[in-house]
C-alpha cells in the first residue's frame, strides 16, 4: 500500500509574516488523525525555511524547498545548495517543476544533477513532469512524459528510489482552473508507472508514489485521489488557504 501524500507548493507567495500566519493556520487545521492517513509536505520560499523548520519540528509535516542547485558548492551567486537546505534542516526539495523548466530553462541534465545532489544530502525529492497544451493537443503527451522520466531518472541506483516521489502536472492545468479529468490523469499515471517499471523495477514502479498536480481543489480532490495510480496531490493555489489545503488533505 502506498501512503497518500498531499504537498503544498507555495511558489513565490507570502512574505515571512503572512507565511508564518498561514503555517500556524494550517497547523491548527491538520491534526494527528489526518497525518495517519496521509503524509503532508509544505514547500515554502527559501526565506521562510529556518523559521518554519523550528515551528514544524515534531509536527509530522515535512518542510521542503522549491528548488536547489545542481552543483555541490562554489561560485554560483544567488544559488542554494542541497547541503545548505539540509542544514536548516529541510527534509525535501521539488525538482523539475514546469515553471522552472519554462521560465528558467532548466535542462534534463541540470535536473538530474539536482536529484543527485539532493540524494547526497539525504533530502527527499518530488520530481515533476507533464506536457504543455500544445503537446497534449498534438497527441504527443505520452512520448513527452516518457522522455521527461527517462532522460532524468534512468540509471539511478536502486536505493535512490525510496527517496523519490513523482508528480504529474500537465502544464495546461497549472493555475488555470482547468483540471485534467480523473480519467486523463489516471491514464498518464498508469503510463508513467509502466515507464518506471522499465527504467527501475516492477517493485519500484508499484511502490513509488505518483501525485497529480494542476488546479486541485477541495471539490475535485477526492475523485482524482480515488484513481488507482494517483497517490495524492501537489497543490499550488489551494495550498495558500489553510482550510482548502486541509480539506484536500482530508480528501
Ligand atoms: P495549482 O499549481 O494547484 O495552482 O494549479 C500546482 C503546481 O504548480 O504545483
Amino acid at each position: 500500500m502506498r501512503k497518500r501524500l498531499v504537498a503544498g507548493n507555495w511558489k513565490m507567495n507570502t512574505d515571512l509574516n503572512d507565511g508564518f500566519r498561514l503555517l500556524k493556520d494550517i497547523l491548527d487545521e491538520i491534526r494527528e488523525k489526518e497525518l495517519e492517513n496521509s503524509d503532508v509536505h509544505i514547500y515554502a520560499p527559501f526565506t521562510h525555511l529556518k523559521v518554519f523548520a523550528n515551528t514544524l519540528n515534531g509536527s509530522g509535516i515535512l518542510l521542503g524547498a522549491q528548488n536547489c542547485h545542481h552543483e555541490t558548492s562554489g561560485a554560483f551567486t544567488g544559488e542554494i545548495s542541497t547541503d545548505m537546505l539540509a542544514s536548516v534542516p529541510v527534509g525535501g526539495v521539488l525538482v523539475g517543476h514546469s515553471e522552472r523548466r519554462q521560465y528558467f530553462g532548466e535542462t534534463s541534465e541540470q535536473l538530474r544533477g539536482k536529484i543527485e545532489q539532493a540524494l547526497n544530502s539525504d533530502l527527499s525529492i518530488i520530481y515533476c513532469f507533464g506536457e504543455t497544451l500544445e503537446e497534449r493537443e498534438s497527441g504527443s503527451h505520452y512520448d513527452v512524459v516518457e522522455q521527461q522520466l527517462r532522460s532524468v531518472l534512468s540509471g539511478l541506483p536502486a536505493d535512490a528510489w525510496q527517496h523519490i516521489t513523482l508528480a504529474y502536472e500537465p502544464v495546461w492545468a497549472i493555475g488555470t482552473g482547468k483540471t485534467a479529468t480523473a480519467e486523463q490523469a489516471q491514464e498518464v499515471h498508469a503510463h508513467a508507472r509502466g515507464v518506471l517499471a522499465d527504467i527501475s523495477s516492477a517493485e519500484v514502479s508499484n511502490s513509488i508514489r505518483i501525485l497529480y498536480g494542476g488546479s486541485v481543489k477541495p471539490n475535485n480532490a477526492a475523485e482524482l485521489f480515488g484513481q488507482d495510480d494517483i497517490d495524492g496531490g501537489l497543490i499550488g493555489g489551494a495550498s495558500l488557504k489553510a482550510d482548502s489545503f486541509a480539506d484536500i488533505v482530508r480528501a
